[in-house]
């Protein structure tokens, strides 16, 4: 259960599309403000990894739901992202392997595994404050968050980030494939009956399509300021 005193402590919510640079913004706020920080997309990717462990199917509800439980995950705001890790290995390799991010989102439209998932989302709100990263957060986990943000871009943009990122890893990437697979993934979280990704009614929207990643931080910084 979330205790009163949980409730008081500030959360700002990040929530928007794959690739809009949530990540970045979610761990560079957080450490200047000196908050915790919450990626909630690994918490769904964590499930996915140890079902594919497993052999069990997007399907097998029950078994997926007992993969919920005490699942030992923590994080750390990086310099650029949210690090992961898992009973204090990191995981951020295996998490976001092309397989997991498949199985995630296919596990994510479930509604008995998001439930399961709440309680562990909830109990990252700790002092002095949290940033969490997500697609519902400001909507269905923390509906009660002082500071709401939904980052936005537009798809050639957040394709063109995402391709930048990969070759600059040295990874081989067709940008048309990449480009629709993102545009069939917001479709998938947009459309979904369950939490689907739309800015809370509270939420600032911000359009980083334009902007610089330290323009946005910036801007999140200021909207903070002026909320708690
Ligand atoms: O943000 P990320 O790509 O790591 O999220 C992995 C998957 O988890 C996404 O496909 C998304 O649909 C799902 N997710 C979600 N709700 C959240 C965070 C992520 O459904 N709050």
């Amino acid at each position: 259960m979330t205790s009163k005193h949980t409730r008081e402590v500030p959360v700002l919510t990040i929530d928007g599309p794959s690739g809009a640079g949530k990540g970045a913004v979610a761990a560079n706020v957080a450490r200047r403000l000196g908050w915790k920080a919450l990626d909630s997309g690994a918490v769904y990717r964590a499930v996915a990894a140890s079902a594919l462990d497993q052999n069990v199917s997007a399907e097998d509800v029950d078994v997926l739901v007992a993969l919920c439980d005490d699942l030992p995950l923590s994080f750390e705001a990086g310099d650029d992202g949210i690090r992961v890790f898992l009973d204090g290995q990191p995981v951020d390799g295996r998490l976001r392997q092309e397989e997991v991010s498949s199985m995630s989102s296919r596990i994510a439209s479930q509604s008995a595994v998001r439930a399961a998932l709440m309680d562990l989302q909830r109990s990252f709100r700790q002092p002095p404050g949290l940033v969490a990263d997500g697609r519902d957060m400001g909507t269905v986990v923390f509906p009660d968050a002082q500071i709401k943000v939904f980052l936005d871009a537009s798809v050639e943009e957040r394709a063109n980030r995402r391709y930048k990122q990969l070759k600059e890893k040295g990874k081989d990437v067709n940008f048309l494939r990449l480009f629709r697979d993102l545009e069939a993934r917001d479709r998938r979280d947009r459309e979904r009956s369950v939490s689907p990704t739309v800015p809370a009614a509270d939420a600032e929207v911000i359009d980083s399509t334009a902007m610089t990643l330290e323009a946005v931080i910036d801007r999140v910084l200021s909207i903070a300021r002026e909320r708690v």
